[in-house]
C-alpha cells in the first residue's frame, strides 16, 4: 500500500514497536486528552493498552452499545479491562444505530449509516463532552487494502479515502496499528499484557452482527443472529478456524412444523481457515458437527426451518455477508 510501511509479523520486534507508538502517541497528544472506542476486538484492546501506556488518565475510553453486539459483550469486554486497571465507559447508543439502520437494505448503505452514526452522532458528542481532539483508533492494513480496492469499505477508513476526520468529523485520527496484518497486531496485543481471550480472539467486524443480517437490520433479526451467534461460537470453539460465523438470510423459506407448513427463517454458518483474513478456505468441518449445528439452531432458535454451510474460497466470497 503506497505510504504505509508494513511491518509483517514475522521476525517483529513487539517491545520496539510498542515503545516506538507509545512515544509518538505521547507526542501528538502533548498534555492534551485521547478518546478511543474499544470493542473488545484484538485491534481496539491493542490500541486502549497503547494509549493507556502512553497517556494514562489522560486517555478516555469508551464502549460504544450499539444494540448490533454479541451477548453481553459490552459488560464482559469493560470488566476485563477493569482487571487491567483499564477504565472503560459503557454507552447506550442501541437506539441511534437502530434508528438510523431503519430501512437500508443495501450492505454499503447499512456500512455507511454504522459509521456515520458511530462517528458523528455518537463520537462526535462525546468528544465534544471530553475536550478530546484526538480519537486512537485501530485500522489496520488489510482495512485500508481492501477499502481502497474498493472491495468493501471498512467503516473505519478515511484519510485513504480522501476523507480529512478534522473537517468532517471535528478531530484527528491517530491509527499506531495502521502497518499491521491481524497476525501481527495479535503479537503486539499479547505484549501489551492482554489475557489469551483478548490477543488470540476471533476477529469481528465493526459493523459487528448488522455484517450478518441480509437486508434490513432491525432489532428482531440482530436478536435471532445473537441467540444463533451463541451456538454457533459454542460448537466451534475448538474447531481451531480463523473465524466462524452465523448469517440470517433476507429471504424465507418453506419449512414444515408439527405437521404444517411454517415459512421460516434461514441461517448460513461460515467457518473460515485463514492466516490473514486476506484470502480464506472453509473449514473442512466434520459432518456430524455440521448436523449438530443444523439440530441445535433449528431447535434452539425461533422460526429457523433451514441452515447451511458455505463452502465457497474467499475470493469470490467475502468472510463476512455483507
Ligand atoms: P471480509 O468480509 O472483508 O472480512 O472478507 C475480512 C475480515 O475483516 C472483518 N470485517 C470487518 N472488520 N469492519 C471491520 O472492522 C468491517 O466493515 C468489516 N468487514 C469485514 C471480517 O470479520 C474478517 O475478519
Amino acid at each position: 500500500m503506497a505510504g504505509i510501511r508494513e511491518v509483517k509479523a514475522e521476525g517483529m520486534d513487539a517491545e520496539g514497536f510498542i515503545n516506538e507508538k507509545v512515544k509518538e502517541i505521547s507526542a501528538a497528544v502533548g498534555d492534551g486528552v485521547a478518546i478511543n472506542a474499544l470493542s473488545g476486538g484484538v485491534d481496539s484492546s491493542a490500541v486502549t493498552m497503547l494509549g493507556h501506556r502512553a497517556l494514562a488518565g489522560r486517555l478516555k475510553t469508551y464502549f460504544i452499545d450499539n444494540g448490533i453486539m454479541r451477548e453481553n459483550e459490552p459488560e464482559q469486554i469493560a470488566g476485563i479491562f477493569k482487571k487491567l486497571g483499564v477504565p472503560v465507559e459503557i454507552i447506550d447508543a442501541r437506539k441511534e444505530f437502530f434508528t438510523a439502520l431503519k430501512g437500508l437494505t443495501d450492505p454499503e448503505e447499512k456500512r455507511e449509516a454504522i459509521t456515520q452514526t458511530f462517528y458523528k452522532d455518537v463520537f462526535g458528542k462525546l468528544v465534544k463532552n471530553s475536550g478530546a481532539k484526538y480519537l486512537l483508533q485501530g485500522t489496520i492494513l488489510t482495512d485500508v487494502d481492501e477499502t481502497v480496492a474498493g472491495i468493501k469499505r471498512q467503516h473505519n477508513v478515511f484519510e485513504q479515502l480522501g476523507i480529512d476526520p478534522q473537517s468532517t468529523f471535528g478531530y484527528k485520527i491517530i491509527e499506531p496499528l495502521i502497518q499491521l496484518r491481524k497476525d501481527g497486531v495479535r503479537k503486539i496485543a499479547k505484549a501489551t499484557g492482554l489475557p489469551e481471550s483478548l490477543f488470540n480472539r476471533m476477529p469481528f467486524p465493526g459493523p459487528a452482527l448488522a455484517a450478518r443480517v441480509i437486508g434490513e437490520v432491525t432489532p428482531e433479526k440482530i436478536e435471532v443472529v445473537r441467540i444463533t451467534t451463541k451456538i454457533v461460537e459454542a460448537e466451534l470453539v475448538s474447531s481451531g478456524a480463523f473465524q466462524y460465523m452465523a448469517i440470517l438470510h433476507n429471504d424465507r423459506v418453506t419449512g414444515m412444523r408439527q405437521g404444517k407448513r411454517d415459512f421460516g427463517l434461514q441461517i448460513e454458518i461460515r467457518c473460515w481457515d485463514s492466516v490473514d483474513a486476506r484470502r480464506a478456505t472453509p473449514t473442512n468441518l466434520p459432518y456430524e458437527l455440521l448436523c449438530k449445528l443444523g439440530d441445535r439452531i433449528s431447535t434452539e432458535v425461533p422460526g429457523v426451518v433451514s441452515v447451511t454451510y458455505n463452502i465457497v474460497n474467499k475470493p469470490p466470497s467475502t468472510m463476512e455477508a455483507i
